[in-house]
């Protein structure tokens, strides 16, 4: 079994891909205290760039502020060169930025749901895929990729989001099983409701009444590093849903379109 312990990544290199705010910014913020050097990812320069200043002041660690449009193609291998550039060899890669949408499904444009598909879904594939070489290189290493109690069903009004964490815990899990026999701990992180800059995080009256913060899936996060866990699900209120793998599919999907009709939409399922 694969294990990272926290000690050892001190004085190494973590990648924190959407780290200007929510889950990815209290990533390196843990990270940080740890002593872990960091690359920390998003589009908003000004709010990584404040970022960085305050951890490498606060921990005296090395952090990087990289701007990159995770929507645009080719952007994980530009990253890859930014870091051997600066002579840097990852041994910890946070896949974390994502966007959704919370709406019917004709009111968001096709380019905005490829937006969705490319940053959720190919921009991570292509990160694991990238720094695979600077992974292996290490006796140990690991990748968080976060997932999301979405992925256990489909989420109509918000179809293309839940099917793009679906495509992540399924690859994760799968990438997993064939890198662990290299040193490389593949975790899936499934956080539960949270407060954040996500369109719809606590969409439905459960996922309001279950939020959570950041800092309690994320320090689960890296205590399941510490054990090898494959899946770590900090998701309150949310355990159940794992049973619809069990019902009938017309029955979840009207139990679903309930938790996630928006109130000033109402619920087309009511109709059909
Ligand atoms: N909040 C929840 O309830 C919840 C529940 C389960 C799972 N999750 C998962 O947790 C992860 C973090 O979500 P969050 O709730 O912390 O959301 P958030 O506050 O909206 O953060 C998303 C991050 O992704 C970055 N991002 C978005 N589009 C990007 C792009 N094109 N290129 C580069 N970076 C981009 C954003 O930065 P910029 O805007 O600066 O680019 C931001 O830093 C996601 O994978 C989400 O699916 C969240």
């Amino acid at each position: 079994m694969v294990t990272l312990r926290l000690e050892e990544l001190k004085g190494h290199w973590a990648l924190v891909t959407g780290a200007s705010s929510g889950i990815g910014r209290e990533f390196a913020v843990q990270l940080a205290a740890a002593g872990v050097n960091l690359a920390v990812v998003a589009r908003r320069a000004d709010l990584l760039n404040a970022l960085a200043s305050e951890l490498s002041e606060r921990h005296g660690i090395r952090v990087l502020a990289l701007r990159h449009d995770l929507a645009e193609p080719g952007q994980a291998r530009r990253l890859r060169q930014r870091l051997q550039d600066e002579g840097v060899t990852l041994r910890l890669l946070v896949n974390n930025a994502a966007l959704g949408r919370w709406a019917r499904f004709e009111e968001t444009p096709a380019e905005s749901y490829e937006e969705i598909i490319h940053v959720n879904a190919a921009a991570l594939v292509s990160l694991c895929r990238e720094f695979l070489p600077d992974l292996s290189a290490h006796p140990s290493s690991g990748i968080i990729n976060v997932s999301s109690p979405a992925a256990y069903q489909p989420v109509p009004y918000m179809a293309v989001y839940a099917a793009s964490k679906t495509f992540v815990h399924s690859f994760s899990q799968g990438l997993h099983a064939e890198w662990r026999a290299r040193g490389v701990l593949v975790q899936t992180l499934v956080p539960g409701p949270i407060s954040t800059e996500l369109e719809g995080a606590t969409a439905g009256r459960r996922a309001t009444r279950h939020r959570s913060t950041p800092d309690k899936p994320v320090r689960a996060a890296l205590a399941g590093l510490e054990e090898g866990a494959t899946v770590v699900v900090h998701a309150k209120g949310t355990y159940w849903q794992r049973l619809f793998a069990l019902l009938p599919a017309g029955f979840v999907i009207r139990q679903v379109g309930k938790m996630f009709a928006r109130p000033d939409h109402g619920n087309l399922l009511d109709r059909s």
